[in-house]
């Protein structure tokens, strides 16, 4: 099966990468299933339903959030409606939504999307790791998974590296969102889930965060009230990585940087060309 995750949409450069490039791109390299985080996708603060359902429409299979979930209050209501869009599942009990779904593939493949959050330097939610540890065992890889995408969303990188590990044979790819810069260390771990710290942003890279600069360098100078941060608004990079999975395990067997854009030096799977 071939996977394709992207980190956080930002703003309308992300949206702009994504609905650009990603149809083009789901054909030409046959992908089975398509993840992205859009946690940001709304000015940078959040999603709404329209954004969502442009993002879907763009050829991702489901979306993932974080932290921001909820910025937009209308994602408390909609997202009880859309069985794609999922937020972290170490949520306390009684959140809107669900922090996982399964998606059918065109040829009939069923993939498990988890998404959880990190503690570290974030809201401290319950505990990521049992959050992940029930919602695969309710539904295991190689059984009633054909594929598994975890989006660990958080800051620390020893607290996503150890989730790899926690999950590592049991997961096809454990992924890292929220720092909205790309990690080189995608690798497959050695039970064979690929793993990446962190995805990047589907964002302009010419920000702070995706956001326009001026705001955010002030407010490290100045400790004073100052203006709103707004999303960046040049031309939008995608971020992520590429998976490629064994049809009978469901686990990986090679994974891929993919920088598509003009501010990062570019990389993608050039076997699926
Ligand atoms: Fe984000
Ligand atoms: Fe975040």
């Amino acid at each position: 099966m071939r996977i394709l995750f992207l980190g956080d949409i930002v703003g309308r450069p992300g949206r702009h990468a994504v609905a650009e490039r990603l149809p083009r791109l789901r054909e030409r390299w046959r992908l089975d299933c398509v993840v992205i985080n859009g946690e940001n996708a709304a000015g940078g603060f959040g999603i709404t339903e329209s954004i969502c359902d442009e993002i879907l429409q763009a050829g991702a299979d489901a979306v993932t959030l974080g932290n921001h979930s909820f910025d937009q209050r209308e994602a408390l209501v909609f997202i009880a409606r859309q069985p794609r869009l999922i937020r972290p599942a170490n949520y306390p009990p009684g959140t809107p939504g669900r922090g996982a779904t399964v998606i059918e593939t065109a040829r009939g493949a069923r993939v498990l999307v988890v998404n959880v959050m990190g503690r570290i330097y974030l809201d401290p939610l319950d505990d990521p790791f049992a959050a992940a540890d029930r919602e695969l065992e309710a539904c295991p890889l190689g059984a009633a998974a054909d594929a598994v995408i975890v989006d660990m969303h958080a800051e620390a990188t020893s607290e996503k590296q150890a989730m790899g590990h926690f999950l590592d044979g049991r997961a096809s790819l454990v992924v890292g969102t929220h720092t909205h810069a790309p990690t080189a260390d995608h690798r497959v771990l050695p039970h064979g889930t690929a793993y990446l710290s962190d995805a990047g942003m589907c964002g302009d890279y010419d920000s702070v965060l995706g956001m326009q600069k001026e705001e955010p360098v002030r407010r490290f100078l100045q400790k004073t009230p100052g203006s709103r941060l707004e999303a960046a608004t040049g031309p939008g990079t995608l971020c992520g990585v590429a998976v490629e999975t064994d049809d009978s395990t469901g686990l990986a067997k090679r994974v891929w940087a993919v920088r598509l854009g003009p501010h990062l030096e570019e990389s993608w799977p050039r076997e699926w060309d």
